[in-house]
């Protein structure tokens, strides 16, 4: 613990981490602060540590951690629970909607790193949330401060995952079904899917797009070309594209390329179109304040779906 508080006084006294503090209504049993109230100060700073490191040597690796919140709340008896990492073969991983969900080993160093530090006590899923939200700041995101004491599933379930996890081809109808019952407004939900700001697609999630028939086509003749020249090749379904012209940032530039007919995946293209949200998705191609403003506290609420107290429990090991 002398390590992890060392480093904390470092950072703070170097002013690197600005808080945004929220006002937003959260699940009653999670907590500000929860690892401090249990002698565990410091665990926030020590997991940011940890996971920039990983973020640092792969530069893909925070993109990757942004997804896995989303996929691990969404599915789950506990929504946000590690239930994503619970056997591989026949778990939620098994489920082609996952496909493409990677680096589940920086989850688990820091948690070796939590049970050498502070046995027995940060959830998987607490870790997991953590490093969702501490990737949208390496990017230059928001900092966004979320409550913890998240408790781990001991089950998961690959049809969970297949009938829960939207597909690329989702309809704005199925958008709000998913993202309405986390308590997020239209404003939220536009700006969650502001997430696809960083990061890649693989070729395979877009092919039918790229049919000249295709009705979700993009609007854009040049990007669908560029499109089909970057998939003309995709042996063994390895070939991607970047999700927004600046994949490494998180920034307003996903909402301006959408509106210019530029949307990776039929989703994207169905956001900038459909009058519930095309007027925010235009808010937020002018107005990048506003668009973080809205993704923090739409993720606050996106990683509070969460069981807590003597409900579940703390695994001592993530990946099961
Ligand atoms: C209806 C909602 C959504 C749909 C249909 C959707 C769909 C997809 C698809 C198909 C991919 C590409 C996967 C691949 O080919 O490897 C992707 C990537 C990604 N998604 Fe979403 N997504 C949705 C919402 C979200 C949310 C809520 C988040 C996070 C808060 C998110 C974060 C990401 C990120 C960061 C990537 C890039 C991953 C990487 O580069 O490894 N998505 N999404």
């Amino acid at each position: 613990m002398a390590g992890w508080t060392a480093a904390l006084l470092g950072a703070a006294a170097a002013g690197v981490y600005m808080v945004l503090f929220l006002g937003t209504t959260v699940h009653a049993e999670l907590q500000y602060g929860y690892y401090d109230s249990l002698g565990c100060a410091g665990v926030e700073d020590r997991v940011r540590t940890l996971v920039q490191r990983s973020f640092v040597a792969d530069a893909t690796a925070s993109a990757a951690m942004l997804r896995l919140a989303f996929h691990d709340c969404q599915v789950g008896p506990g929504g946000c629970d590690a239930s994503i990492m619970i056997d591989e073969d026949a778990g939620e991983m098994a489920s082609g909607n996952n496909f493409g969900i990677k680096r589940l080993d920086i989850i688990n160093s820091v948690k070796a790193d939590m049970e050498d530090n502070c046995p027995n006590t940060v959830s998987c899923a607490d870790i997991i949330a953590m490093a969702g939200r501490d990737a949208v700041a390496f990017n230059g995101g928001p900092d966004i401060q979320i409550p913890l004491g998240r408790k781990d599933a001991d089950s998961s379930n690959a049809g969970e995952a297949d009938s829960k996890l939207p597909p690329a081809t989702s309809s704005i109808d199925r958008v709000f079904n998913v993202f309405g019952p986390f308590g997020m407004t239209p404003e939220e939900i536009v700006a969650i899917l502001g997430a696809h700001s960083i990061g890649v697609g693989h070729c395979k999630n877009i092919q039918d797009r790229l049919q000249s028939n295709s009705p979700t086509a993009p609007n854009s003749l040049v990007f669908r070309t560029q499109l089909m020249a970057a998939c003309a090749v995709n042996v063994f379904d390895i070939a991607v594209v970047n999700n927004d012209a600046t994949q490494f940032t998180f920034d307003n530039q996903y909402f301006q390329d959408i509106q210019n007919g530029r949307g990776l995946f039929t989703v994207d293209h169905l956001l900038s179109t459909d009058p519930r949200t095309a007027p925010i998705v235009n808010t937020y191609a002018s107005n990048e304040g506003a668009f973080f403003a809205s993704f923090a506290s739409a993720y606050v609420k996106l990683t509070s779906r969460a069981v807590t107290g003597n409900r579940g429990s703390v695994r001592s090991t993530c990946q099961l």
